[in-house]
């Protein structure tokens, strides 16, 4: 199936990208900031599952950042939504197959650290997962990776240090932390986030973990990046809303494009 798919994509994208990035909650504008740019929307796509969410466009663009041919999702799929994690996953394994070297997770997530207020930007260092299902149950696509894979660098070191070095040079606090991945729809209780606090998470959020393990497998390297959109619940004042999540987003657009414009020129360099 995904052979299908790439060789649908190879005939309608004008060139390729080495780099894919798949956009978060409010950072749909991203894409904006690309030249050269083709849009298609999943619907179009041979086996692509279609995005329900608020704030999720569902449409795949590639353009050129600076130059760099990118391949973006604007609009992912999650788990809440019906899918099985081998859909949320199938993207990945079609990206590997067009030559995507590297991929960038983006979402928003909500802060547990005392210090992550909204706006903060939080690279992923590593991830708890509570839910035994995996986007690699099943048969093994042993030309995609090996049955049993490691995760121990599952978000690259040396990107990390990338990213880093980028967001000093924009004078942007980028923060490492543990993203704990919770299912959804439903927000978090004040009793879970005590426990994944106690259990050594940063922060949390219903997405990304499926499409890194997804990338993981099929020796994709990965680089994630949060955007803290909340206090994380019991943590806060105020209950929690999508339309925060979305608007806080929003607000931390700029940097985190800023940001991801330098590190893919660094990658670019680097490669
Ligand atoms: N919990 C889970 N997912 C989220 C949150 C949160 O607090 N904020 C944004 N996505």
């Amino acid at each position: 199936m995904r052979f299908e798919t790439a060789e649908f994509l190879k005939n309608r994208l004008p060139y390729e990208a080495k780099i894919a990035i798949v956009l978060g909650s409010g950072m749909g504008r991203f894409t904006e900031t690309l030249t050269d740019t083709v849009s298609i929307p999943y619907t179009d796509i041979p086996h692509f599952p279609v995005s329900t969410v608020k704030g999720h466009q569902g449409r795949l663009i590639l353009g050129k950042c600076d130059g760099i041919p990118v391949l973006c999702m604007s609009g992912r799929f999650h788990y809440y939504e019906g899918y099985f994690m081998q859909e949320i996953a199938f993207p990945i394994h079609v990206f590997r197959t067009l030559g995507v070297e590297t991929i960038i997770l983006t979402n928003a997530a909500g802060g547990i650290r005392e210090d992550f207020s909204p706006g903060t930007l939080m690279l992923m260092s590593d991830h708890l997962k509570f839910s035994l299902d995996s986007p690699l149950r099943g048969a093994n696509d042993d030309a995609l990776g090996e049955r049993f894979f490691d995760v121990s660098d599952c978000y690259s070191k040396e990107l990390r240090q990338i990213a880093k070095e980028e967001a000093n040079r924009l004078g942007i606090s980028l923060s490492e932390g543990v993203y704990a991945y919770m299912g959804g729809p439903q927000y978090e209780t004040p009793a879970e986030i005590k426990m994944l606090r106690t259990l050594g998470a940063d922060a949390v959020g219903m997405s990304t973990v499926p499409e890194a393990l997804a990338a993981a497998h099929d020796g994709v390297r990965v680089l994630g990046i949060s955007i803290i959109t909340n206090q994380a619940a019991g943590l806060g004042k105020e209950p929690l809303s999508h339309n925060e999540v979305l608007l806080e987003g929003e607000k931390a657009e700029e940097k985190m494009c800023a940001l991801l414009s330098l590190i893919i020129r660094r990658m670019e360099e680097d490669a």
